[in-house]
């Protein structure tokens, strides 16, 4: 059950506001994309990493790749305006087919047995994302005014990774550029088509850093995994 990964990383980390990508940012004196990277680099089922990158990063990026001997990355791909143009300038160039997730290098905390859980399910069901039940209420809202409380029990949040076979997810790209549409998420453009996507439960850790505050957050899910592994 073995898989390729499109880790986009060519974001400007604006909401972050560090004035550079918020990848490279540390979280225990190591970069966020670092510990991304390790997960995938650690995990037996992954046959390689494709990276989108701004090409201001590239050099930075090499270094990391080096200093921390993360192998596995087969190669750096320039990302586009939009987070789905990098993922789909990785896409373009994945020639095999097989099973491809794409996870934002900005969500450090995924688990191996997750993305095991996740590539299963995509193996027969052919699309999966993760995801976790919503827990606060949710409302419609508009112009200011509650119009609808929203049924919680339905909802979830859903994460990266999100896993498809291949060939089904370069064709919802293809259909997605040529209809002009662009979504929120990987499995929005294989929804569209009609196609069932499967979801597999994770956790709630599995945060994409995102404001500074997410910080704090990810110093707190660091401290509780190191206190796991004693
Ligand atoms: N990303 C990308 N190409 C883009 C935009 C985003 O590869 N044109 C990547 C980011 O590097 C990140 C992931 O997509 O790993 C999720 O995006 P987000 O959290 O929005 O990161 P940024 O776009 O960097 O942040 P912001 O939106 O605050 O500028
Ligand atoms: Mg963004």
């Amino acid at each position: 059950m073995t898989y390729q990964v499109i880790l986009p990383a060519a974001g400007q980390g604006k909401r972050m506001g560090a004035g550079k990508n918020k990848l490279l940012l540390s979280l225990n004196d190591i970069p966020i994309l670092i510990h991304t990277l390790r997960v995938f680099e650690e995990d037996d089922h992954c046959e390689g990493m494709i990276l989108a990158i701004h090409p201001q990063d590239e050099a930075e990026f090499n270094r990391l790749l080096k200093n921390y001997q993360i192998q596995k990355v087969t190669r750096l791909v320039p990302g586009g305006k939009e987070r789905q143009d990098s993922i789909y300038n990785a896409l373009k160039t994945v020639k095999s087919d097989g099973i491809i997730l794409v996870h934002d290098a900005a969500r450090p905390f995924i688990k191996i047995e997750q993305i095991h859980r996740l590539t299963k399910t995509a193996e027969t069901a052919g699309a999966a994302i993760i995801g976790v039940p919503a827990k606060d209420t949710m409302k419609k809202v508009q112009d200011g005014v509650v119009t609808e409380t929203v049924e919680r029990s339905s909802l979830w949040a859903v994460q990266t990774p999100q896993a498809f076979r291949i060939s089904l997810l370069l064709q919802a790209y293809d259909q997605a550029e040529e209809d002009e549409f662009i979504g929120t998420d990987d499995s929005s453009l294989v929804e569209r088509m009609g196609y069932p996507v499967d979801i597999v439960e994770g956790d709630y850790d599995n945060i994409k850093i995102t404001t500074p505050e997410d910080l704090y957050f990810a110093e707190a899910i660091l401290k509780k995994r190191q206190k796991e592994f004693c």
